[in-house]
């Protein structure tokens, strides 16, 4: 399945492949590597992406701190940034703007699967956001907004500064928030607290769910298409697609 996943992120032609984590289980230098290669990350001709890590690849405080994804997906994590620091990173694609934001952060015991972004990176996300010139604006994390139910997570898996993360994004312009962490797929409209759509990538790889998404983006309207695994013939078949209105596109904390 990775192979004709691997084949079909390349031949579809698409201006970007977006990978929003996990791409290991341990957060291993083999596994980042092995993730990577598939999506053959680096090599001549590929087609660029724009990567977030997930909880696993910081699975241990060892493995965030070693950098491994960070040194393996490279390639993925360029674009504007503000200062030194990798995230947040915007990518212009077409007429969109493309933003990658870290909310997987290490956690000290196995239960804890929380997320955060941190307020030293909210704060660059909100000069990026105010920096950048027309255009929707995506953001790409990990961690959800929402559970399929339209619940929040439970606080032992939620990202800790959500309410922060959204009104930020809010303030920003931001006009669709695109995650994984999820395994299954799943969107939500705009709402009162999050007034922007929301979707779930669901699991590339994970046996019997494995799917992805291709995204069309005309103006500010979305097409999104779902395509999905079949053992059988080995091959992937379209499955559910639906359309969506992407909001913001201005700024409103410019200039304060
Ligand atoms: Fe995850």
């Amino acid at each position: 399945m990775l192979a004709v996943l691997s084949d079909e992120l390349q031949a579809g032609g698409f201006d970007r492949i977006l990978f929003s984590g996990d791409a290991s289980a341990m957060g291993f230098e083999e596994e980042v590597t092995r993730a990577a290669y598939l999506l053959k990350i680096g090599q001549a001709g590929a087609t660029p992406g724009l990567a977030v890590p997930g909880n696993h690849d910081y699975c241990t405080a060892s493995a965030a701190r070693a950098g491994h994804f960070e040194r393996v997906f490279a390639p993925w994590l360029v674009g504007e940034q503000i200062g030194d620091a990798i995230y947040p990173f915007a990518q212009r694609v077409g007429h969109a703007w493309l933003i990658g934001l870290n909310s997987s952060t290490a956690n000290r015991w196995p239960w804890d699967a929380r997320g955060g972004v941190g307020r030293d990176q909210l704060r660059r996300l909100e000069e990026l956001l105010q920096r950048l010139e027309g255009g929707p604006r995506i953001l790409v994390t990990h961690y959800p907004v929402w559970l399929a139910s339209g619940r929040r997570e439970p606080r032992v898996r939620a990202m800790r500064d959500l309410d922060a993360v959204v009104e930020t994004a809010r303030r920003g312009g931001v006009g669709l928030w695109l995650h994984g962490h999820r395994h299954t797929s799943y969107y939500h409209p705009p709402s009162d607290y999050a007034p922007f759509p929301v979707v779930c990538a669901g699991s590339a790889t994970q046996s019997g769910r494995w799917s992805y998404k291709v995204y069309t983006l005309e103006g500010y309207h979305l097409r999104a298409q779902s395509r999905v695994y079949h053992a059988k013939d080995d091959c992937f078949h379209d499955g559910e697609a639906f359309e969506l209105e992407l909001t913001g596109g201005a700024c409103t904390a410019q200039g304060k």
